[in-house]
């Protein structure tokens, strides 16, 4: 039985929920393109059905949070080659560096993960040798809560409100398409089939 355009707005909506919430699930990675025509691998933190956002972890002194500041508008890209779905997305980002949002995430991250913020020169910096950017100290080993707490300083979440949703699916016995723009305040989405 073929699918309707409600099933592809709940199938969007469980593959990005697993994505955000699964190491395994394909969509755990995602590509984040920013309008400077740069893109780069992302790992997906949260997705929210009713807003429509997403939530991603960068060091804030990276290239990419300079692009979205003079052009937020972005695409994400996330594929599962199982289960033969592609999801495009275009939507508008913006960092927060501080606030709750950041705050519950920093909280929410290992300390293993948090020492990932303690470069000492922000990353994209060109260095003569091959390096971790980390501080000698803690090459290698899982610090403690306040080895880490300065590494706060250079962590920003990237949120992005999702302004539409391109879903595609792959099937020998014919692929599917469909765009879904997700209504403004509460409204309705508007959704269509597209030709593949
Ligand atoms: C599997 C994988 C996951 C990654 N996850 C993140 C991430 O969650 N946040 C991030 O800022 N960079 C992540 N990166 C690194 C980015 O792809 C990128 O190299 C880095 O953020 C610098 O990007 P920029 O120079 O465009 O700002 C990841 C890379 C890979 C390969």
């Amino acid at each position: 039985m073929d699918m309707t355009l409600a099933d592809v707005e709940k199938d969007i909506k469980t593959r990005l929920q697993q994505g955000a919430t699964s190491r395994k699930s394909a969509m755990h990675t995602c590509v984040v393109a920013t309008a400077d025509c740069d893109l780069r691998v992302m790992v997906l933190r949260e997705y929210c059905s009713e807003t429509n956002r997403l939530r991603f972890h960068t060091d804030s002194r990276t290239p990419k949070v300079t692009a979205i500041a003079g052009n937020p508008s972005v695409a994400v890209l996330a594929y599962d080659q199982q289960g033969k779905v592609q999801i495009r997305m275009r939507g508008t980002a913006r960092i927060e560096q501080d606030g709750p949002v950041a705050d519950a995430a920093w909280a929410e991250a290992t300390n293993f993960a948090k020492r990932c913020y303690l470069a000492q020169q922000a990353p994209s910096s060109a260095v003569p040798e091959p390096t971790s950017g980390l501080p000698q100290w803690a090459e290698g080993t899982n610090p403690a809560d306040d080895e880490v707490a300065p590494a706060r300083d250079n962590f920003a979440v990237l949120l992005i409100e999702i302004a539409q949703f391109d879903w595609l699916y792959l099937a020998n016995e014919g692929h599917r398409r469909a765009r879904i723009t997700p209504g403004e305040d509460g409204a309705e989405p508007d959704r269509t089939w597209l030709v593949p």
